[in-house]
């Protein structure tokens, strides 16, 4: 998760690998910590509790208590002088090793305490560009309803979806990419436009250098784009997106990350459904047959190729989910709620979440306004203000009705839901 979308005051609960965890800040450690999901008491939600005064991590079934190693610290219902039962190994809570890198938690998800010092010895892929000040980026998060082994086909198209797009009618041309060796750890791409390169097992990174001619600049423009495929459970993943540039850096001050994540967001949208069909025409005939499946022979789909052989050779073509689920998708939902936004991004991002918010006031203030100038105007007797007076507040009304309306539309295609329609673009 990135912390720039996560709240210090309240407990977050995700899925990650069919794992129920719940992420929240340990001030008295000064850390984001990562639990299991799962009340040792009666198993109730702990994403659904609270941070108490003291810090600790409080279930809010029955109010027992937490601290940052996952140790019970109140248990309400024991006796003073009884038995100290919050003690007890039972009434801890399993953790997660965790850290954060490049302003994202990241967990290892095994809580057995061999693990605990893991983070020390393997770390999480680390982008130097995010920690570089002369690059500016935004980030951004949304669940995806299709699996992480179609989300890379995804974004290794959407460097070439990025770049071309507008270039062509048909939305694509002739792209020559060579991989290099496939091994455990990943690959890597070379391409015209730059170079990528898959970090096994779930982050593609590439990066481009804009041809500018002559400039002053000492530094070349630089383009890149992260993307962070997580796997959720079978048709469902969560994708991390960080595009970045080392030019134009003061945009970012002034436009806010919502305004970007419209256009994120319908990128996403344009090929969602397609994807989400994908999948179940693979998952029917048997994923790891996906090279018999498709055809593709030019070279703009060598980093799809190279992953599925990679995920082919490494994990039989498919995530091993353990016992947890079956083999099957979940049923296809009504498009609207395929593509729904406000569950899968707006809520969990803030400033989404305060931009729709406020969107949200400002129409209803729109429509008040409105309201109140057509009152005012039916009540005020003739002569009691001008005739130029009431025809302002008329022309107001009329235009706050028309604002409210517009933005009432406005709200729900960018933050709710967004049609998408090929035939029509
Ligand atoms: S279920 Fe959490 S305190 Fe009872």
């Amino acid at each position: 998760m990135p912390v720039c979308d996560l709240d210090k005051r309240a407990p977050a609960g995700k899925k990650v690998m069919g794992l129920d965890v719940v992420v929240w800040w340990d001030k008295n450690e000064n850390a984001w910590k990562v639990f299991d999901d799962m009340c040792p008491h009666r198993l109730a939600p702990l994403s659904e509790g609270r941070i108490d005064q003291w810090g600790r991590l409080q279930c809010v079934y029955h109010g027992w208590c937490f601290g940052g190693s996952g140790d019970c610290k109140l248990i309400p219902q024991a006796p003073p002088d009884g038995p100290p039962v919050h003690t007890f190994k039972k009434a801890c809570v399993a953790v997660y090793p965790s850290t954060v890198q490049n302003g994202i938690v990241w967990f290892w998800p095994n809580t057995d305490p061999q693990y605990k010092d893991i983070l020390t010895k393997k770390k999480p892929p680390y982008i130097p560009e995010l920690d570089d000040p002369s690059f500016t980026y935004q980030m951004f998060c949304r669940d995806i309803p299709y699996g992480y082994a179609i989300s890379p086909t995804y974004y290794h198209g959407y460097g070439i979806f990025f770049m071309i797009k507008n270039l062509t009618l048909s939305g694509g041309a002739p792209i020559d990419i060579n991989i290099e060796k496939i091994h455990k750890n990943g690959f890597t791409a070379n391409q015209s436009y730059g170079g990528s390169k898959f970090v096994a097992p779930c982050m593609h990174f590439s990066v481009a250098e804009i041809p500018v001619g002559k400039s002053a600049r000492k530094q070349p423009r630089m383009l890149f784009f992260v993307f962070i495929c997580i796997p959720v459970s079978p048709g469902n993943s969560r994708l991390i997106f960080i595009p970045g540039r080392n030019f134009g850096v003061w945009i970012d001050r002034v436009v806010p990350r919502w305004m970007y994540h419209i256009g994120q967001n319908l990128v996403i949208d344009s090929d969602l459904y397609l994807l989400h069909i994908e999948e179940k025409k693979l998952m029917e005939a048997g994923p790891s047959n996906w090279q018999k499946l498709c055809f593709v022979p030019t070279k703009s789909d060598a980093k799809v190729v190279a992953f599925r052989k990679w995920l082919k050779k490494y994990s039989g073509g498919q995530i091993e989910w353990g016992n947890k689920f079956n083999a099957s998708l979940p049923p296809t939902p009504p498009r609207e709620q395929l593509m729904d936004r406000y569950w899968s991004h707006v809520v969990n991002c803030r400033s989404c979440n305060g931009a729709y918010k406020g969107l949200n006031a400002l129409k209803v203030a729109l429509q008040v306004f409105s309201v109140a100038s057509v009152a005012m105007v039916a009540a005020t007797k003739q002569g009691m203000i001008s005739v130029a007076a009431r025809n302002t507040l008329a022309v107001a009304a009329i235009l706050c009705f028309v604002g409210s309306k517009w933005l009432s539309h406005f709200v729900y295609k960018s933050f709710n839901y967004h049609g998408y329609n090929h035939a029509f673009k």
